[in-house]
Protein backbone atom coordinates (compact mmCIF):
# COMPACT_ATOMS: atom_id res chain seq x y z
CA UNK A 1 0.00 0.00 0.00
CA UNK A 2 1.11 3.51 -0.99
CA UNK A 3 0.46 7.09 0.46
CA UNK A 4 1.34 9.57 -2.65
CA UNK A 5 1.80 12.92 -0.95
CA UNK A 6 2.29 15.11 -4.14
CA UNK A 7 -0.04 14.93 -7.70
CA UNK A 8 -1.89 17.19 -9.86
CA UNK A 9 -5.21 15.84 -9.86
CA UNK A 10 -7.49 17.72 -9.43
CA UNK A 11 -8.72 19.11 -12.71
CA UNK A 12 -8.91 22.83 -14.00
CA UNK A 13 -6.82 24.39 -11.44
CA UNK A 14 -3.29 24.18 -12.58
CA UNK A 15 -1.07 22.33 -15.36
CA UNK A 16 -2.60 18.63 -13.76
CA UNK A 17 -5.43 16.51 -14.83
CA UNK A 18 -7.69 18.65 -18.01
CA UNK A 19 -11.07 17.59 -16.88
CA UNK A 20 -12.52 15.03 -14.57
CA UNK A 21 -12.57 12.16 -17.16
CA UNK A 22 -8.20 12.95 -16.72
CA UNK A 23 -8.45 12.69 -13.21
CA UNK A 24 -10.32 9.41 -12.94
CA UNK A 25 -8.17 7.68 -15.25
CA UNK A 26 -4.79 8.96 -12.98
CA UNK A 27 -6.83 7.98 -9.82
CA UNK A 28 -7.37 4.09 -11.66
CA UNK A 29 -3.54 4.24 -12.66
CA UNK A 30 -3.06 5.11 -8.85
CA UNK A 31 -5.09 2.85 -7.36
CA UNK A 32 -3.82 -0.57 -9.75
CA UNK A 33 -0.42 0.34 -8.65
CA UNK A 34 -1.56 0.15 -4.67
CA UNK A 35 -1.62 3.38 -3.96
CA UNK A 36 -4.80 3.92 -1.17
CA UNK A 37 -4.26 7.51 -0.36
CA UNK A 38 -3.21 10.59 -3.03
CA UNK A 39 -2.61 13.92 -2.05
CA UNK A 40 -3.75 16.70 -4.32
CA UNK A 41 -1.25 19.31 -4.40
CA UNK A 42 -2.22 21.80 -7.00
CA UNK A 43 0.84 24.36 -7.44
CA UNK A 44 0.06 27.92 -5.80
CA UNK A 45 2.71 30.38 -7.14
CA UNK A 46 1.41 33.59 -6.21
CA UNK A 47 -0.49 36.37 -9.18
CA UNK A 48 -0.77 33.36 -10.96
CA UNK A 49 -3.38 30.99 -9.02
CA UNK A 50 -6.91 31.72 -8.47
CA UNK A 51 -8.47 29.00 -6.12
CA UNK A 52 -8.42 29.17 -1.90
CA UNK A 53 -7.61 26.87 0.08
CA UNK A 54 -11.64 25.56 0.91
CA UNK A 55 -11.38 25.29 -2.93
CA UNK A 56 -9.36 22.59 -2.92
CA UNK A 57 -11.06 20.97 0.18
CA UNK A 58 -14.24 20.68 -2.03
CA UNK A 59 -12.75 19.56 -4.92
CA UNK A 60 -11.25 16.36 -2.59
CA UNK A 61 -14.95 15.90 -1.75
CA UNK A 62 -16.15 15.98 -5.77
CA UNK A 63 -13.23 13.48 -6.53
CA UNK A 64 -13.82 11.08 -3.66
CA UNK A 65 -17.49 11.14 -4.32
CA UNK A 66 -16.19 9.86 -7.96
CA UNK A 67 -13.96 7.33 -6.93
CA UNK A 68 -16.96 6.20 -4.87
CA UNK A 69 -19.14 6.10 -7.53
CA UNK A 70 -16.90 3.51 -9.94
CA UNK A 71 -16.28 1.53 -6.62
CA UNK A 72 -12.41 2.35 -6.40
CA UNK A 73 -10.63 1.95 -3.46
CA UNK A 74 -8.43 5.52 -2.67
CA UNK A 75 -9.30 8.01 -0.90
CA UNK A 76 -7.96 12.17 -1.91
CA UNK A 77 -6.96 14.02 0.30
CA UNK A 78 -6.49 18.12 0.08
CA UNK A 79 -2.86 19.60 0.06
CA UNK A 80 -1.00 22.16 -2.07
CA UNK A 81 2.41 22.58 -3.60
CA UNK A 82 3.37 26.42 -2.55
CA UNK A 83 5.91 28.12 -4.70
CA UNK A 84 8.42 29.41 -2.20
CA UNK A 85 8.24 33.44 -2.17
CA UNK A 86 8.18 36.28 1.26
CA UNK A 87 4.30 35.87 1.14
CA UNK A 88 4.20 32.10 2.32
CA UNK A 89 3.13 32.52 5.72
CA UNK A 90 0.91 35.51 5.13
CA UNK A 91 -0.53 33.07 2.29
CA UNK A 92 -1.03 30.77 5.05
CA UNK A 93 -3.02 33.01 7.60
CA UNK A 94 -5.13 34.53 4.72
CA UNK A 95 -6.23 30.93 4.14
CA UNK A 96 -5.00 30.90 0.39
CA UNK A 97 -2.42 27.55 0.82
CA UNK A 98 -2.88 24.90 3.34
CA UNK A 99 -1.01 21.79 4.45
CA UNK A 100 -1.34 18.17 3.43
CA UNK A 101 -4.18 15.92 4.43
CA UNK A 102 -4.74 18.21 7.48
CA UNK A 103 -1.24 17.58 9.54
CA UNK A 104 1.12 19.86 10.26
CA UNK A 105 3.27 19.28 6.77
CA UNK A 106 3.42 21.68 4.27
CA UNK A 107 4.82 21.11 0.89
CA UNK A 108 7.13 23.51 -0.67
CA UNK A 109 8.49 24.36 -4.02
CA UNK A 110 11.87 25.61 -4.54
CA UNK A 111 12.55 27.16 -8.12
CA UNK A 112 14.32 25.21 -10.32
CA UNK A 113 17.64 27.25 -10.88
CA UNK A 114 18.50 28.38 -7.53
CA UNK A 115 18.27 28.66 -3.97
CA UNK A 116 17.50 32.05 -3.41
CA UNK A 117 18.50 34.04 0.35
CA UNK A 118 15.36 34.51 1.55
CA UNK A 119 14.31 30.88 1.53
CA UNK A 120 15.79 30.28 4.82
CA UNK A 121 13.64 32.99 6.46
CA UNK A 122 10.46 31.63 5.00
CA UNK A 123 10.66 28.12 6.17
CA UNK A 124 11.48 29.20 9.69
CA UNK A 125 8.44 31.20 9.82
CA UNK A 126 6.33 28.41 9.10
CA UNK A 127 8.39 26.08 11.61
CA UNK A 128 7.64 29.31 14.12
CA UNK A 129 3.93 28.34 13.03
CA UNK A 130 4.29 24.54 13.73
CA UNK A 131 4.35 23.88 10.65
CA UNK A 132 7.54 20.95 8.91
CA UNK A 133 7.92 21.75 5.56
CA UNK A 134 8.52 19.72 2.87
CA UNK A 135 10.79 20.67 0.06
CA UNK A 136 9.25 19.33 -2.86
CA UNK A 137 11.71 17.43 -5.44
CA UNK A 138 15.47 18.61 -4.21
CA UNK A 139 16.72 16.53 -7.23
CA UNK A 140 15.44 19.06 -9.40
CA UNK A 141 16.91 22.12 -8.65
CA UNK A 142 20.18 22.87 -10.07
CA UNK A 143 22.12 24.09 -6.95
CA UNK A 144 21.24 20.40 -5.03
CA UNK A 145 22.34 19.18 -8.11
CA UNK A 146 25.70 20.38 -7.84
CA UNK A 147 25.97 20.37 -4.28
CA UNK A 148 23.60 17.92 -2.38
CA UNK A 149 25.54 18.26 1.07
CA UNK A 150 23.31 21.29 0.95
CA UNK A 151 20.77 19.19 2.01
CA UNK A 152 21.93 18.41 5.25
CA UNK A 153 21.38 21.63 6.94
CA UNK A 154 17.53 21.61 6.01
CA UNK A 155 17.72 18.32 7.46
CA UNK A 156 19.16 19.36 10.87
CA UNK A 157 16.94 22.05 11.10
CA UNK A 158 14.23 19.79 11.04
CA UNK A 159 12.91 20.11 7.11
CA UNK A 160 11.53 17.61 5.32
CA UNK A 161 12.37 16.47 1.47
CA UNK A 162 10.01 14.64 -0.98
CA UNK A 163 11.47 12.94 -4.35
CA UNK A 164 9.24 12.55 -7.46
CA UNK A 165 9.47 8.72 -8.59
CA UNK A 166 10.55 9.65 -12.13
CA UNK A 167 13.33 11.00 -10.89
CA UNK A 168 14.24 7.63 -9.49
CA UNK A 169 13.42 5.71 -12.63
CA UNK A 170 15.20 8.32 -14.91
CA UNK A 171 12.40 10.41 -16.71
CA UNK A 172 14.02 13.75 -15.74
CA UNK A 173 17.65 12.87 -16.31
CA UNK A 174 20.85 11.29 -15.08
CA UNK A 175 21.48 14.35 -12.58
CA UNK A 176 18.37 14.49 -10.76
CA UNK A 177 18.52 10.81 -10.65
CA UNK A 178 22.75 10.50 -9.66
CA UNK A 179 21.18 13.39 -7.25
CA UNK A 180 18.09 11.58 -5.90
CA UNK A 181 20.32 8.45 -5.08
CA UNK A 182 23.13 10.38 -3.30
CA UNK A 183 19.76 12.41 -1.46
CA UNK A 184 18.36 8.49 -0.22
CA UNK A 185 21.43 7.06 0.66
CA UNK A 186 22.66 9.73 3.12
CA UNK A 187 19.38 9.47 4.54
CA UNK A 188 17.89 13.00 3.62
CA UNK A 189 15.00 11.46 1.71
CA UNK A 190 11.26 11.13 3.83
CA UNK A 191 9.00 10.45 0.70
CA UNK A 192 8.96 9.20 -2.79
CA UNK A 193 5.60 10.42 -4.62
CA UNK A 194 4.57 10.67 -8.34
CA UNK A 195 4.23 14.43 -8.68
CA UNK A 196 2.06 12.97 -11.47
CA UNK A 197 0.44 15.66 -13.81
CA UNK A 198 -1.93 13.34 -16.22
CA UNK A 199 -2.71 9.56 -17.33
CA UNK A 200 0.31 9.62 -20.07
CA UNK A 201 4.25 10.81 -18.77
CA UNK A 202 4.02 11.75 -15.80
CA UNK A 203 1.38 9.61 -14.34
CA UNK A 204 0.97 8.42 -10.85
CA UNK A 205 1.74 5.09 -11.30
CA UNK A 206 4.75 4.34 -8.31
CA UNK A 207 5.01 0.47 -8.98
CA UNK A 208 8.74 1.05 -11.28
CA UNK A 209 10.18 3.77 -8.37
CA UNK A 210 9.42 1.17 -5.74
CA UNK A 211 11.00 -1.89 -7.96
CA UNK A 212 14.08 0.33 -8.05
CA UNK A 213 14.35 1.44 -4.53
CA UNK A 214 14.05 -1.79 -3.21
CA UNK A 215 17.02 -3.12 -5.10
CA UNK A 216 18.97 -0.50 -4.24
CA UNK A 217 18.05 0.70 -0.66
CA UNK A 218 15.65 -2.80 0.52
CA UNK A 219 12.35 -2.82 1.34
CA UNK A 220 12.31 -1.62 4.49
CA UNK A 221 13.94 1.60 3.00
CA UNK A 222 10.67 1.23 0.27
CA UNK A 223 7.97 1.20 3.15
CA UNK A 224 9.62 3.94 4.40
CA UNK A 225 9.06 6.12 1.76
CA UNK A 226 6.34 4.65 -0.10
CA UNK A 227 4.41 4.36 3.15
CA UNK A 228 5.55 4.30 6.61
CA UNK A 229 6.78 7.86 6.76
CA UNK A 230 3.65 9.13 5.14
CA UNK A 231 1.76 7.95 8.41
CA UNK A 232 4.43 8.68 11.25
CA UNK A 233 4.13 12.31 9.45
CA UNK A 234 1.78 13.21 8.30
CA UNK A 235 -0.96 11.14 10.71
CA UNK A 236 -2.49 9.34 7.62
CA UNK A 237 -4.52 6.42 8.42
CA UNK A 238 -3.54 3.49 6.81
CA UNK A 239 -6.99 1.84 6.59
FE1 LIG B 1 4.29 19.22 -8.29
Amino acid sequence: MYIDIHSHIIPGVDDGAKDEAMALKMLKIAHDCGTRHIIATPHYVIGNTRFEFADIMEKCARLNKLVADVGLNITVHPGCEAFITLEVSELYERGLIGTLAGSRCMLVEFPMMSIPPYIDNVLYDLQLKGITPIIAHPECNIEIQENPGLMESYMERGILSQVNSGSVTGIFGVKARRTVMRLIKEGWVHFVASDAHSDTNRNPDLKNAAVVIEKRFGSGMRDELFTKNAIKYLKISPE
